[in-house]
């Protein structure tokens, strides 16, 4: 059983009281329940940064399907990482736009540099890659 442990935080004053003002603006019960939620926020932020380390994102992308060679070029990239995609959505927005989000899950590097070399192709006229985690090895 993973048991809860006290500890006490120094900070100056200014600095708790703005924080505590955060704390109220996101809507958190208390302060314990936004300092476990920043721990796992950075812990997962570092997972990122280790290479081999197995995270889950997404990657979002807006585009225009007409722009010649957009859809097979994304279709090819996709196919060649099929195994980092988990599940794909993809929403025709209306005549022009399509919404594409792309769930994956994989080693670290592997997830960025897809994500990168989605994010960086011309025509996507907008792209966002959400970091997030497997779950495992976070309490
Ligand atoms: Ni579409």
């Amino acid at each position: 059983m993973n048991e809860l442990v006290r500890f006490g935080v120094s900070m100056p004053s200014d600095l708790l009281k703005e924080f505590d003002g955060w704390i109220e603006r996101r809507g958190y019960e208390n302060r314990s329940e936004a300092i476990r939620n920043l721990a796992r926020a950075a812990l997962v932020e570092e997972s990122w940064q280790e290479g081999d380390s197995e995270v889950a994102g997404t990657v979002t992308l807006v585009y225009d399907h007409h722009i010649s060679g957009l859809n097979d070029l994304l279709n090819n990239i996709q196919h060649d990482h099929h195994n980092i995609i988990i599940s794909s959505l993809h929403v025709h927005l209306d005549h022009h736009n399509c919404l594409e989000i792309l769930v994956i899950r994989g080693k670290a590097s592997e997830a960025k540099s897809f994500a990168d070399k989605l994010l960086s192709i011309k025509g996507i006229k907008h792209g966002k890659l959400t970091t997030t985690t497997t779950g495992h090895h976070l309490a």
